[in-house]
C-alpha cells in the first residue's frame, strides 16, 4: 500500500489567515523584474504598509527554468528567505501561465490557434494550447520541481495554481484541440448517434459518420452549429480544468501541508466556468477590476464579491487581485478617486473576503503593465497611493476580528456560465440581449433595495433562501428547472427574467409553448418573442419605459402586474402582460417579460422580497451600502457611503471599529467613507 500523507481539510481560510494573525493584505510580488538590491527595500516597505502576504513567482518560469530541465533556485530561495525574515508570508505560484521562449521554440505545435486558423505567436503570456501534451509535460515537471523544493519552506502558506486560467487562451482551435475535443465528445455523448442527435445534425446536412470528421467550431461560411459551439465552450473550460486538477494533484501530493487556490475571475471571465473550478480549490480566490468609466462600478464589484462568496459556498474567500488605482487595459484608464480604493477594499471585506490583495506590489518600469497602478507606485512613498495603501493596512489590522465571519443572505441570484454561453451564441433573436447586462440590471435593482444576495449556480441548494432571482436563464437543465418548481411549491418566491427556460442543455428549443421549462410554474405561455430595435423604447402601463425586448404573453393562471401600454407606444405587444405573478404551491413565481427601467425592476424585486419576508441588513439612504457579517453571536455591520454627501443611517448600535465611536441610534457616514460597527449585544 502506498503511504498517503495526511492532508487537513483546508476549506477554512483560517488555515492561511490564522498564520497571518489577521486579514491577508498584500499583492503580486515580482522581484525577478528588479535588481536584487531593491528586494530589501521591498521587504521593509511591505512591513511599513502592513503587508503580511505576497504572491510570488506567477510569471517567473523563464527565471526558474532558463533551459529545459535546468533549474535556478538561488534567487527564489533568497526572496522567500528574505520575506520570511520580515514576517511576510508567501502565496507561491506555479509559474505555468507564461511558458518561456525556449518552450515555444521547441514545441511550435503547442502555440494556440484562432478559429480562423492563425497560430498565435509567443512573446506574451498564456501562449499555449490548453490541450497540448508538450505543455502538460513541461508544466507538470516544473510544478513537481517547485513543490519538492518549497513544500516545507516556512514562508509558504498557500499555493497559487497558474494565473487566471483561460484569460487569454481558453479557446484554441488547433488540430491537437480538435483531437481532444473528439475524446471529450465521446465521453459526453457516448455514441455518434448520441452526438448527432444532441447537435441536431440533420440541419444543413451535418450528420457525422465518423468521429474523425468532427472539428472545433472553426470559422465557417455561414452560421456554425450552435450545439457544437456550446459543447466547445464546455470542452474548453474542462480542458483548462484538467490542467488545474493536474497541478493541484501534484501540489497536494508533494506539499500536503499547504492549501491550494487559483485566482478565478468571476464575472470578468466568460470562457471559464467558475462554478466548476471552485470546488477544485481548497480556498476560493477571485480577482476583480472595476470598469472605470462606469459610475456604478461599485455595484459590479458587489456582484463579483457575492459571486465569489457563492463560489466559496458561503465561506470567507480571498480577493486575490484588484487595483490600487488605474489599470492599463481599458480604453481610458481612469485613476481611482482618493478614498475609492479603500471603499472598494472594504466592500469586498463586507461581502465575505478575508483577504485584500492587489496586482501588484511594485509598479513595473518595463513591460506591458508599466502603466498599471500598484501598491508602491513609480513615484515611491511620497505618492497619494502609497499613503492610502499604508492607511488601508492600518484599517485591516483593526478589522482583524472580522476574519472568519460570514454573510447571511436570504436571497439567491442564479448565475450560470452555460446559460451565458448559450444566450450569446450566433443567430439569436437579438444580439443586444447580453447575459451580463441582464444579470447586472437585476443585481443592481436588488442592490438598490439594500437586500443582500448570494450568487449561486443553478444546481445550488435553494432550501435556505426565501427568494430566488433568475435573470434570463435561456438554457436550463431539466433538473435545475425541477429544483425551481420544488422551491416555489414549498413556499419560496421566485422571479424569472425574459427569455428564460427556452432551451435544454443541448440548445434545443423546449416545445409545447414557451418558456418550456417554466410555463406551468409561471402560469403563462409566451406566444412570441419580440425583440426591439436597439434604440427603441416601449411604454409600460405605469408610465415608465422598457427597452430591448418584449414578449406576447398569454397568462394561464398568472396575474398581470404590469402591462405594455395600449396603442403604438406599447410596442409590438400593446396591452399585453409585461410583469406577472403566479401563485404556485405554497409560493409564487414572477415573470418579467422585458427589460424594464431600474425603478420598475427595483419595485418588482422589492415586492418579491417583501412577499418572501426578506429584508435589507438595515434601512439606509440611497448610495449607502449596508452589509452584515456574522460569527457566532457576534455581528459586524459595514456601512459604505458611495455618495458625495454625508449620509445618516438610523438605528445603529455598537462600537465603530475604525473610528472608535459608540453608536446608539443615528450614525453619520461621511461622503465616501466606511463605518464598521461591532454591533451591541454581539
Ligand atoms: C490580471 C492578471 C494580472 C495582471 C492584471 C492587470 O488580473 O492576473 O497578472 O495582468 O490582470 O489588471
Amino acid at each position: 500500500m502506498t503511504h498517503r500523507p495526511h492532508r487537513p481539510d483546508f476549506r477554512s481560510l483560517d488555515h492561511v489567515t490564522g498564520r497571518l494573525g489577521g486579514i491577508a493584505y498584500g499583492g503580486d510580488y515580482n522581484p525577478e523584474q528588479w535588481p536584487e538590491h531593491v528586494w530589501a527595500e521591498d521587504a521593509r516597505l511591505m512591513r511599513e504598509a502592513g503587508v503580511n502576504l505576497v504572491t510570488v513567482g506567477v510569471f517567473s518560469w523563464s527565471r526558474i527554468e532558463p533551459r529545459p530541465g535546468t533549474y535556478e533556485w538561488g534567487w527564489l530561495d533568497r526572496v522567500l528567505d528574505l520575506l520570511h525574515a520580515h514576517g511576510i508570508a508567501v502565496d507561491l505560484a506555479t509559474p505555468t501561465a507564461a511558458p518561456p521562449p525556449w518552450f515555444s521554440r521547441a514545441h511550435p505545435q503547442s502555440l494556440p490557434e484562432t478559429s480562423a486558423g492563425n497560430r498565435l505567436a509567443p512573446g506574451s503570456r498564456q501562449v499555449f494550447c490548453p490541450s497540448s501534451p508538450d505543455y502538460a509535460r513541461a508544466a507538470d515537471r516544473l510544478v513537481r520541481a517547485l513543490a519538492e523544493r518549497y513544500a516545507d519552506h516556512p514562508a509558504v502558506v498557500l499555493w497559487h495554481v497558474h494565473n487566471e486560467w483561460g484569460n487569454h487562451n481558453a479557446l484554441c482551435y488547433c488540430d491537437t484541440s480538435a483531437a481532444a475535443f473528439r475524446g471529450w465528445l465521446r465521453e459526453r455523448h457516448g455514441t455518434l448517434e448520441g452526438l448527432n442527435s444532441a447537435w441536431g445534425t440533420d440541419f444543413w446536412s451535418q450528420r457525422y459518420g465518423d468521429w474523425e470528421e468532427i472539428l472545433p467550431p472553426r470559422d465557417t461560411p455561414a452560421f456554425g452549429n450552435p450545439s457544437q459551439a456550446l459543447d466547445y465552450r464546455r470542452f474548453s473550460s474542462d480542458a483548462l480544468l484538467a490542467r488545474h486538477r493536474a497541478e493541484t494533484a501534484l501540489l497536494r501530493e508533494l506539499a500536503p501541508g499547504t492549501p491550494v487556490t487559483t485566482n478565478l475571475m468571476g464575472t470578468l471571465e466568460k470562457k471559464v466556468d467558475g462554478f466548476a473550478f471552485a470546488p477544485e480549490c481548497d480556498l476560493v480566490s477571485v480577482d476583480h477590476y472595476l470598469t472605470a468609466a462606469d459610475p456604478d462600478a461599485h455595484i459590479g464589484l458587489a456582484l463579483n464579491a457575492d459571486l465569489a462568496r457563492g463560489m466559496a459556498g458561503g465561506r470567507p474567500w480571498m480577493l486575490m487581485e484588484h487595483s490600487t488605482s488605474a489599470v492599463n487595459w481599458q480604453p481610458v484608464n481612469l485613476a481611482k478617486q482618493p478614498g475609492q480604493m479603500r471603499r472598494n477594499s472594504l466592500t469586498h471585506l463586507a461581502r465575505g473576503a478575508d483577504a485584500v490583495m492587489f496586482f501588484q506590489w511594485r509598479q513595473a518600469r518595463a513591460g506591458a503593465e508599466k502603466w498599471h497602478s500598484a501598491m508602491l507606485p513609480h513615484g515611491g512613498t511620497s505618492t497619494r497611493t502609497w499613503g492610502e495603501v499604508t492607511s488601508l493596512g492600518d484599517d485591516l489590522r483593526v478589522l482583524a476580528e472580522v476574519r472568519g465571519s460570514t454573510v447571511a443572505a436570504e436571497v439567491a441570484l442564479v448565475f450560470d456560465w452555460q446559460a451565458w454561453w448559450a444566450l450569446e451564441l450566433e443567430a439569436r433573436p437579438s444580439v443586444h440581449l447580453r447575459y451580463l447586462d441582464v444579470v447586472r440590471d437585476w443585481y443592481q435593482a436588488l442592490w438598490s433595495t439594500g437586500v443582500t444576495c448570494d450568487v449561486v449556480p443553478p444546481g445550488a441548494d435553494l432550501s435556505r433562501y426565501r427568494a430566488v432571482l433568475v435573470p434570463s436563464l435561456y438554457l436550463t437543465a431539466d433538473e435545475d428547472a425541477e429544483a425551481l418548481h420544488t422551491f416555489v411549491r414549498s413556499g419560496g418566491h421566485l422571479a424569472v427574467g425574459c427569455f428564460s427556460g427556452v432551451a435544454d442543455v443541448n440548445d434545443h428549443v423546449r416545445l409545447g409553448g414557451h418558456p418550456g421549462a417554466f410555463r406551468d410554474l409561471l402560469g403563462l405561455v409566451v406566444d412570441e418573442y419580440l425583440p426591439l430595435r436597439e434604440d427603441e423604447q416601449v411604454a409600460l402601463s405605469d408610465g415608465s419605459t422598457a427597452r430591448l425586448w418584449a414578449e406576447r404573453v398569454e397568462p394561464h393562471g398568472a396575474q398581470t402586474r404590469l402591462r405594455f401600454a395600449e396603442g403604438p407606444d406599447g410596442g409590438p405587444a400593446p396591452g399585453g402582460a409585461a410583469v406577472t405573478r403566479h401563485a404556485y404551491g405554497d409560493g409564487a413565481a414572477w415573470y418579467v417579460a422585458t427589460r424594464p427601467g431600474p425603478a420598475v425592476l427595483r419595485d418588482v424585486l422589492a415586492a418579491v422580497c417583501r412577499d418572501a419576508g426578506a429584508g435589507p441588513a438595515l434601512a439606509v439612504p440611497p448610495g449607502v451600502e449596508a452589509v452584515r457579517r456574522v460569527k457566532g453571536s457576534r455581528s459586524y455591520l459595514f456601512l459604505v457611503n458611495h455618495g458625495d454627501r454625508d449620509a445618516t443611517v438610523v438605528d445603529v448600535h455598537g462600537t465603530g471599529l475604525l473610528d472608535g465611536v459608540r453608536y446608539d441610534g443615528p450614525c453619520t457616514v461621511a461622503a465616501g467613507d466606511v463605518v464598521v460597527v461591532r454591533e451591541r449585544g454581539a
